[in-house]
């Protein structure tokens, strides 16, 4: 059953900006370590950046609750398979919460944005 759905678009410039101006401070607190690696196998990192960043918000309007205290950045990760297909996983508190769930995410870029689904079930 679709327990949620939640939706985000990123100006990809804007996590550009954060990245150039505090470096590891932004990365280290938002991205774990195989996204960091992830992105900056890229061409344009920012993107891909860009796009974990709108998958972790669009996870947590899928809980239906949005970004709050009892979620950490550090605790959503986007892993892609082999085939490129985008997957969340979870870590921590975070993880316990969404146990019996499965998520579900598509990402998309076009330019300087960039755009995140995800769909909860039970
Ligand atoms: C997958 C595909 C539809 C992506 O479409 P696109 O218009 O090129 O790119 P978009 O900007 O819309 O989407 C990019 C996102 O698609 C997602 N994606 C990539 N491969 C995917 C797949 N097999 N299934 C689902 N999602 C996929 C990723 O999340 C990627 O973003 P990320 O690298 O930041 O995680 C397209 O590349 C495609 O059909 N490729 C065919 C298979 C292929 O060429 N594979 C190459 C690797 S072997």
């Amino acid at each position: 059953m679709v327990e949620g759905v939640g939706i985000d678009i990123v100006d990809v410039p804007r996590i550009r900006k954060s990245i150039e101006d505090y470096r590891e401070l932004f990365t280290r607190r938002i991205f774990t370590d195989a996204e960091i690696d992830y992105c900056t196998r890229k061409p344009n990192p920012y993107q891909h950046f860009a796009a974990r960043f709108a998958a972790k918000e669009a996870f947590s309007k899928a809980t239906g609750t949005g970004w709050n205290s009892d979620f950490s950045w550090l605790e959503v990760e986007v892993i892609n398979e082999q085939s490129g297909k985008p997957t969340l996983h979870f870590l921590g508190e975070t993880a316990r919460s969404v146990a019996k769930k499965k998520a579900l995410l598509s990402l998309s870029h076009s330019g300087d944005y960039v755009t995140a689904v995800v769909i909860i079930e039970s």
